[in-house]
């Protein structure tokens, strides 16, 4: 969901204001999602890395993820599954909780699957899945593709047929890299903001012209 700073300062607004922006277009979109029949989708809230921006910028994103988690309603009636990637330990309890509450007040929804990415890192959800394995106690031998994707935060859920990067940004910026082997991509303009129905309509009708062989022929 990249661009919302930019979003921001070209209104001269605060950064803040392009957050509170792009949590609109969130919402927006995995409604729309859920009403065209798609099974998952994931978006990138915060990584690993966005500890680094200053601490302000970094209460506002953890206080509009709150706000989105207190309001229970969202997923009562629209049978959206949430669920949360990565790594949860330094988050505030009380967002931890919310967590739990949300994932388990959805578990049995059978429409979207919306994962939502917060503090999640490629590489460290990899480091982390070695380290579980090796804990195991796993011979390597039997290491597998499988047995790798069955301890990613992903387990069980297929990978994604489709990247959306927003905000003219070429690069994968560590999200789901052992996930996304085999991932169509679209890189576009737009920032994360100002996309609509519209574009996700353009965007999938360019995924259903491609031709994916998976290394085949
Ligand atoms: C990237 O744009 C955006 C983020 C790091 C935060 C995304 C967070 C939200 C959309 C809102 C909170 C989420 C939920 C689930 C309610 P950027 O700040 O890097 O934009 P820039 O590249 O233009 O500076």
């Amino acid at each position: 969901m990249d661009g919302n700073g930019r979003w921001a300062k070209k209104r001269s607004l605060p950064r803040s204001a392009g957050h509170v922006a792009g949590a609109k277009t969130f919402k927006n979109i995995a409604r729309y999602c859920n009403k065209i029949g798609l099974k998952y989708l994931t978006v990138y809230a915060f990584s690993t890395e966005n500890w680094k921006r200053p601490e302000d910028e970094v209460k506002n994103i953890m206080n509009l993820l709150r706000d989105y988690l207190k309001d229970a309603e969202n997923f009562k009636d629209e049978n959206i599954r949430v669920n949360f990637i990565g790594d949860r330990t330094p988050l505030d309890d009380d967002i931890k909780a919310l967590m739990e509450k949300n994932e388990k007040a959805s578990a049995n929804a059978t429409g979207l699957t919306l994962n939502i990415a917060i503090n999640y890192g490629g590489r460290d959800e990899i480091t982390t899945a070695v380290k579980n394995i090796i804990k195991s106690g796993l011979k390597p031998e039997d290491i597998t593709e499988q047995v790798i994707s069955d301890n990613l935060y992903t387990k069980g859920m297929p990978d994604p047929d489709f990247i959306i990067r927003p905000s003219g940004e070429y690069r994968l910026s560590n999200y789901l890299i052992w996930q996304s082997a085999y991932a169509e991509y679209w890189f576009s303009d737009i920032l994360w903001p100002d996309f609509t129905e519209k574009h996700l309509e353009k965007a999938i009708d360019d995924y259903n012209h491609r031709n994916r062989r998976f290394g085949g022929v």
